[in-house]
C-alpha cells in the first residue's frame, strides 16, 4: 500500500532523504539547461563539465558515466567488477543486498551475493580472508569476484580510512576487487574530513557509485571508475542497461551545478549537523536513547516505552496494512493536520519543551503516537529511524534508513 506524506513549512518528514527536493542552484541548472542545441547522449558540454569537475575533486583521470539512480550505478559498477560466476562480498545490510531487488545479481548476469557481517554495518575485514578464499577455484561454486562497502553505511557509521585501506588491502591480497557504494558520499566525506581522492583511489577503491540525489540533486548519481581498464566495459553496459541518456544534459547539469561553489559539501555538512542537533534533541527525551552516535545524516533510536504502547495500540486498532503502527516526530502544525482529518490526537507521550528539542518552524516538537499518523516515522520493533531534511526526519527501521539534510539554507 502506498502512504502518501505532505509536509507543511513547519513539518518535516521522516522517511528518507529522498524526500527533500532539490537544491535550488541545481533546479536553476537544469532549467538553463533546457535552452539551446547540444549533442546528445554524453556528447555535450555539460556532460565535459561535470567530467571535469569530477576530474578534478579526485586529482586524477576517473572515468565517468552519469546514470539515473544509485542502483544503477551500483549493479553496473558491480557488473564491471564481477564475472556472472564471481560473487559479492557485502554486509548484509548493505543496499545492494537488502533494498535493490537482485539489481546487482541482474546487472551482473546472476554473480552472487555473499553477507560479511560486522558491527555498525560495516564489514569485518577479519572475516573477509575466509570468505574471499572460499572455494576458490572449485568449479562447482561462485568466485569470489570482489567487496562492495558502503560509504556512509546503511546503519549511519562511517569507515575511517585505515578501515578502507585494511579492508582493501585484504581484499587485494586475496584478488578481489573493490567498490565503494556512495549514495551518501558527501555525508561520510564531511564527517572524515578528508578528501575524496584519500577516501576512494587512495585506499584502495577500485569504483564508486558517487551519489548526489539523497544530497541534493533530483535525478543524478555517477559511476566513477579509477580503473581505466573499466572504462570500455562500463560504457557498453550503461548503454545496454538504458542509463547512456539522450538528453544526457540535464543529468550532467545537475552534477556539475552539484560540484560548484562546494555545494555538495555544504549540503552534507548541513545534514550531518542537522542529523547531530536531531540526536541531542532526541537524546533528552525520557526514554528514548540512541542506538549510534549519528556519524552521518542518518540515526537509529529507541524509542521511549509509551511510544512503543502508542504503536502496539495503533497497529491493534489502526487500519492495519502498511500504515499500522506509524508513529512520529511532529510539530504541532502536524497535529492539526490529524484533527483535520478528524482523528483526535489521543495519546501526546512526550511533550518536548525545552529548546533543545525545537524543530519545527513553530518551535515546538512533540512525540506522539496513536492515531496521530505524522509525517511518516515508523517503527520496527522498538527502533525508530530519523531522517528527512531540516531538523526534523524519521523513517523505517531497520532496513530502510532516514535521513537528515536541510537544503534550506544553500
Ligand atoms: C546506501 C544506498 N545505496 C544505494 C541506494 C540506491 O539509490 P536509488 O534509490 O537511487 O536506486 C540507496 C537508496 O536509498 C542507499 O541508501
Amino acid at each position: 500500500m502506498s502512504t502518501t506524506i505532505t509536509t507543511t513549512p513547519s513539518s518535516r518528514a521522516f522517511i528518507s532523504d529522498n524526500m527533500a527536493g532539490a537544491s535550488p542552484q541545481i533546479a536553476k541548472a537544469v532549467a538553463e539547461a533546457a535552452t539551446g542545441q547540444v549533442l546528445p547522449y554524453g556528447n555535450d558540454p555539460f556532460t565535459a563539465d561535470a567530467r571535469r569537475r569530477l576530474g578534478e575533486i579526485f586529482e586524477r583521470d576517473v572515468d565517468v558515466f552519469i546514470v539515473s539512480t544509485g542502483s544503477a550505478a551500483n549493479g553496473l559498477s558491480l557488473a564491471a567488477l564481477t564475472p556472472p560466476w564471481g560473487s559479492v562480498l557485502s554486509h548484509p545490510d548493505s543496499h545492494i543486498n537488502h533494498d535493490e531487488c537482485g539489481a546487482p545479481e541482474f546487472f551482473t548476469g546472476g554473480a552472487k551475493l555473499v553477507s560479511v557481517p560486522g558491527d555498525d554495518g560495516k564489514i569485518d575485514p577479519d572475516a573477509v580472508p575466509a570468505a574471499a578464499g572460499r572455494r576458490a577455484g572449485d568449479v562447482h561454486s561462485v568466485q569470489p569476484s570482489a567487496v562492495s562497502i558502503s560509504q556512509a553505511t546503511e546503519s549511519g557509521s562511517v569507515y575511517t580510512l585505515e578501515e578502507i585501506r585494511r579492508l582493501s588491502a585484504i581484499a587485494k591480497d586475496a584478488g578481489l576487487r573493490v567498490h565503494m557504494d556512495g549514495a551518501r558520499f558527501a555525508n561520510a566525506l564531511d564527517h572524515l574530513g578528508a578528501t575524496p581522492a584519500e577516501m576512494t583511489w587512495k585506499a584502495g577503491i577500485d569504483v564508486l557509485s558517487f551519489g548526489a540525489t539523497k544530497n541534493g540533486a533530483m535525478t543524478a548519481d555517477a559511476i566513477v571508475s579509477f580503473d581505466p581498464a573499466l572504462a570500455a566495459e562500463l560504457a557498453f553496459r550503461a548503454k545496454r542497461a538504458g542509463q547512456l541518456a539522450s538528453k544526457m544534459r540535464f543529468h550532467a547539469a545537475q552534477i556539475d551545478a552539484y560540484l560548484t561553489d562546494d555545494l555538495w559539501l555544504r549540503n552534507a555538512r548541513q545534514a550531518n549537523a542537522m542529523a547531530t542537533r536531531l540526536g541531542d534533541g532526541l537524546k533528552a527525551i525520557p526514554g528514548t536513547g540512541l542506538l549510534a552516535v549519528p556519524q552521518a545524516n542518518i540515526l537509529f533510536c529507541r524509542l521511549p516505552q509509551q511510544v512503543t504502547e502508542g504503536r502496539e495500540a495503533d497497529e491493534l486498532g489502526g487500519e492495519g496494512g502498511e500504515d499500522a503502527g506509524v508513529v512520529g516526530l511532529s510539530g504541532k502544525e502536524q497535529v492539526r493536520e490529524d484533527e483535520r482529518r478528524g482523528r483526535p490526537v489521543e495519546k501526546e507521550v512526550v511533550p518536548l519543551d525545552s529548546g533543545a528539542h525545537r524543530a519545527g518552524d513553530d518551535g515546538s516538537v512533540a512525540v506522539a503516537a496513536r492515531g496521530s499518523r505524522l509525517s511518516g516515522a515508523r517503527t520496527h520493533g522498538e527502533s525508530l529511524v530519523f531522517g528527512g531534511r531540516a531538523e526534523l526526519i524519521g523513517g523505517r527501521l531497520p532496513r530502510e534508513c532516514s535521513q537528515v539534510r536541510d537544503m534550506s539554507s544553500n
